[in-house]
């Protein structure tokens, strides 16, 4: 497949692990959602890194810490741009979505949630948007609600607005389905909250690595990712936050760096990034999350978009052809994830055949159990592609799947 503004082929040179082969087989990695290939470029700014540029940030005079402390703070700079906000010092680095969500959680228990208040998340949340809520729910006495899901993978659009109300503390929704693929209409999403004054959560991690966001358009309150999910390293996430939302909550660590002066009488803290870091960072993560958005920024983003949609469409035709498949999600907006399940097949089956061919594919709860449960599933079989991925790789995925469905007649 031929784009104009998008060469497939020069594309996957760029990522090294899709040149290796599994068991005689080309590597297949279909398994994008779980965590994302890193480019060279990527690989290589670590390298530089660890053989070149190691020191500590904020503490040295010495060349290398003042070197590695600027090109930390061109990093989140850049993260800020990457994400269209206006101020870098609101942008926090995290270990992933993960913290990022458990942060601002343990921050309202501390400082918000009271008895009776109400916490909103929604039915298609991966566990990281829940169980932090839970445990505030439990510690401050709040109650945790929960917006519906349609049969086709949808937010219950119509179910919201009685679930905001002036006892909602916070909504906490996820901007597009590592299950479901459903991409959910954030911006009409947040401007109900904010009708009643409700702050909001984005979980972008899905988001980010398939399209542009603008977090100043959006308007939501915080914007959470992780760094492998965008073609970065593990262990390295973001928070962004409104200056006044991050000023309002207490710090989450305290230790190093996130001091202005320590007494035994009392210590106080820096301002904002600072309060939020403590310890030295994930310097070298964050070194390669600044290498991978550099990377984003040198593809054609639409045209990378337009090929994911393309394969989604042709593996969404081709799978549906499998006799006794269904897939699970099929709201008329979604991101490149395709859940399925065939049946009489447990789908780890599916994944262990699939893994004979070299595909790699995930099978699973995809850490969304309550999802799952509520339509009756214990794990489903899921593609996730990347704009890395080619249509050849589609159409093997789909051979395998017919040759599957045949050997288990
Ligand atoms: N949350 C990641 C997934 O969807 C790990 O697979």
């Amino acid at each position: 497949m031929v784009y104009k503004n998008f060469d497939i082929e020069a594309v996957r040179a760029d990522f090294p692990i899709l040149g290796r082969e599994l068991g005689g087989h080309p590597l297949t990695y279909l398994d994008n959602a779980a965590t994302a290939q890193k480019p060279q470029s990527v690989i290589e700014a670590l390298r530089r890194y660890y053989a070149h540029e190691n020191a500590n940030i904020h503490r040295g005079v010495h060349y290398l810490s003042e070197h590695l402390t600027e090109a930390y703070e061109e990093t989140r700079s850049m993260v800020a741009n990457f994400i269209g906000a206006k101020d870098a010092a609101e942008v926090i680095f995290t270990r992933g979505a993960t913290e990022s969500i458990n942060l601002i959680a343990q921050g309202f228990t501390e400082s918000i949630l009271k008895q009776g208040d109400e916490i909103l998340i929604t039915h298609m949340e991966h566990h990281a948007n829940i169980v932090p809520w839970q445990i505030a729910a439990e510690k401050s006495g709040a109650k945790l609600k929960v917006v519906p899901v349609l049969a086709d993978g949808s937010l219950d659009m119509e179910a919201v607005p009685a679930l905001l109300n002036e006892r909602t503390r916070i909504f906490a929704f996820v901007h597009t389905s590592n299950t479901l693929g459903t991409i959910n209409p954030a911006v009409e999403l947040i401007e109900m909250a904010h009708a009643r004054n409700i702050p909001v959560l984005l979980d972008g991690s899905q988001v980010v690595p398939h399209a542009q966001v603008d977090v100043s358009e959006l308007d939501c309150d915080f914007f959470v990712f992780s760094g492998h999910k965008l073609f970065g390293p593990t262990g390295i996430g973001v928070l962004w936050g409104k200056r006044e939302w991050l000023e309002r909550l207490p710090p989450y660590q305290s230790g190093g760096d996130m001091i202005e002066r320590v007494d035994f009488e009392g210590t106080t803290f820096k301002g904002l990034p600072g309060k939020f870091e403590a310890g030295t960072p994930h310097i070298a993560g964050v070194i390669g999350l600044g290498a991978a958005i550099k990377y984003l920024k040198g593809l054609d983003r639409t045209a990378a978009l337009a090929h994911e949609q393309k394969l989604l469409e042709v593996a969404t035709k081709g799978l549906l052809e499998v006799p006794g498949l269904s897939i699970f999600g099929t709201a008329p907006e979604k991101a490149s994830v395709l859940s399925f399940v065939i049946e009489g097949l447990h789908p780890h089956d599916i994944g262990t055949f699939l893994n004979a061919d070299g595909i790699a594919i995930r099978a699973g709860h995809h850490c969304t159990q309550p999802l799952l449960k509520e339509f009756g599933f214990a794990a489903t079989a899921r593609a996730s592609f990347a704009f890395y991925n080619s249509l050849e790789e589609v159409e093997r995925l789909v051979a395998a799947v017919h040759k599957l469905r045949k050997f288990f007649g």
